[in-house]
């Protein structure tokens, strides 16, 4: 089977979220289960300059208004088409932001080429390369779906992945004499959202098969609270709307061989991890102490309820716990977490940016790795915290609520229990299971029990990826293990 992945990001030539990561992972997943993937990527400063050995496979002499060319290459170990149009791409910075933090004004139309590119691909563009499936991620490959349904093919099949619905890609009506899309796209069956345009909607419209990244968070979508206007149309198609959970990249993330880390260790050696303890503290510039160590490698967003986090900092000081941050996002979130480090020195750390390396030491060190998320798709860093033996407490919403179990009495008689989930999600119930941890904490024995339950618990990509090539299989009229 020939699928092509279109995606805004991919680890580790492009990365702002998980997108990148499941992005970058899938294709190796695939490969496994007889599934070819190429990416198409739009071409970012940071994505030419790690292609490889590469060589242009076509060149659009009017891409929207501006030139671009394809390139197939190799980076990585990954298998891509770029889509190299430097008036779209050659930005510095964030994929989506100028240096302003303002939204690029002409995002439209950067990520309409890049569905336009990937439609286009799907037609046979290129010689030698014809996808049967193109599987597009989040809105800005949201377009992908309009432009095959409303193309010649009709054999080409659409895969629309929903990784985020607070992130829809929606702009005014007036851009759609720019779209290339029918006058009757303009409707409910196509592009047309509240008036405006919309691509995620279109891409949720038009594609053969939805997924989301958890079975909770498909069907948390489908209700007012989490759909963010598109839950009536998700209700329309369900039979077609699929939740399919998110692994890791198990090589990438693996404690035993991890160069991140101060001192690798595994399921037997957890003592090692004092080691990167005291790195984390060190980089945090925490005091060195034997406290419970939580962490947060996270957006600093509301998304991620770390508004919550901060009103419980005081009394997690307060109960002899320390707290490290990793991250950025919104300016009043990042000072409210500097004004905590700055109220506990030694016990608050904040450290700010991106640091990729640094994220890797925090899972190896932290005891507790905190995802108060308010919502949450899948959700990676508690994906990663099971591995690392790194305590998870999480909210109960999406992925966080179908990959860890929760220390409640049974799960603890049951000696099942993997983490510390509350609900709702709100700084009441995130306090009560602060405390609850910091209890589980103190019995040492069943402490280190739960940290290798969690690393033996399947973080990885194996049952997904072959739920993906089932579901690819299944468009094109095939079983899933004919194929070759
Ligand atoms: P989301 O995509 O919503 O941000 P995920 O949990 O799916 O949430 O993925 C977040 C990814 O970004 C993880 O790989 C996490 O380790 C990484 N990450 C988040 N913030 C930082 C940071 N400041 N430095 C390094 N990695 C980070
Ligand atoms: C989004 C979601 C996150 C998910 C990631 C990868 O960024 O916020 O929950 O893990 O996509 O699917």
């Amino acid at each position: 089977m020939e699928v092509l992945s279109v995606a805004s990001e991919v680890y580790p030539l492009i990365k702002t979220g998980g997108l990148a990561d499941v992005a970058g992972a899938l294709p190796a997943a695939l490969a496994k289960n007889g599934v070819s993937m190429r990416t198409l990527v739009p071409g970012y400063p940071a994505v030419m300059a790690k292609l490889g050995q590469s060589r242009e496979v076509y060149y659009f002499s009017d891409l929207f208004g501006v030139t671009g060319r394809l390139i197939a290459g190799r980076a990585e170990g990954l298998d891509l088409i770029v889509l190299d149009a430097p008036a779209l791409y050659d930005r510095p910075g964030n994929p989506y932001m100028g240096p302003d933090g303002w939204d690029w004004p002409d995002n439209w139309k950067r990520f309409a080429a890049l569905s336009w590119a990937a439609a286009e691909l799907g037609l046979g563009l290129v010689e030698g390369y014809r996808p049967q499936v193109i599987h597009a991620h989040d809105w800005q490959a949201g377009l992908v779906a309009a432009y095959v349904k409303y193309g010649p093919s009709a054999t080409l099949k659409t895969v629309m992945t929903v990784h985020n619905m607070a992130f829809q890609g929606t702009f005014g009506a007036d851009i759609f004499a720019q779209l290339r899309l029918p006058p009757h796209a303009f409707s409910m069956e196509g592009v047309e959202y509240f008036g405006g345009i919309g691509y995620l909607k279109a891409g949720v419209e038009c594609a053969d098969v939805v997924t989301t990244v958890s079975p909770t968070y498909a069907a948390e979508i489908r209700t007012q609270a989490f759909g963010m206007g598109l839950e009536g149309l998700l209700n329309n198609r369900s039979g077609t709307v699929f939740g399919v959970l998110n692994g890791i990249d198990m090589d990438a993330w693996n404690p035993a061989t991890d160069q991140s880390l101060s001192s690798t260790y595994t399921a037997n050696s957890l003592g090692s991890r004092a080691t990167n303890k005291a790195a984390v503290q060190e980089a945090f510039a925490l005091e060195p102490s034997n406290s419970p160590l939580f962490a947060v490698v996270s957006r600093l967003t509301w998304q991620k309820g770390i508004d919550l986090l901060v009103n419980c900092i005081d009394m997690m000081v307060e109960a002899g716990a320390q707290l490290a941050v990793l991250g950025s996002g919104e300016a009043e979130l990042e000072n409210a977490v500097r004004g905590a480090a700055m109220r506990h020195p030694g016990r608050v750390g904040l450290v700010t940016g991106y640091n990729e390396r640094l994220s890797h030491l925090v899972q190896g060190g932290a005891d507790v790795m905190m995802v108060p998320s308010r919502f949450e798709p899948c959700g990676l860093t508690q994906l990663y915290a099971l591995r690392y033996g790194c305590i998870p407490l999480v909210s109960r919403v999406g992925g966080l609520n179908d990959t860890v179990i929760d220390a409640n009495v049974a799960a603890l008689q049951a000696e099942v229990a993997t983490g510390v989930q509350f609900a709702p999600p709100d700084e009441a119930a995130l306090a009560n299971a602060i405390r609850r941890t910091l209890d589980l904490y103190a019995d040492e024995k069943s402490w280190k029990k739960m940290q290798r339950r969690g690393m033996k618990s399947d973080v990885s990509w194996e049952s997904s990826a072959a739920r993906y090539a089932q579901l690819y299989a299944s468009l094109i009229g095939l079983k899933a293990d004919d194929d070759t």
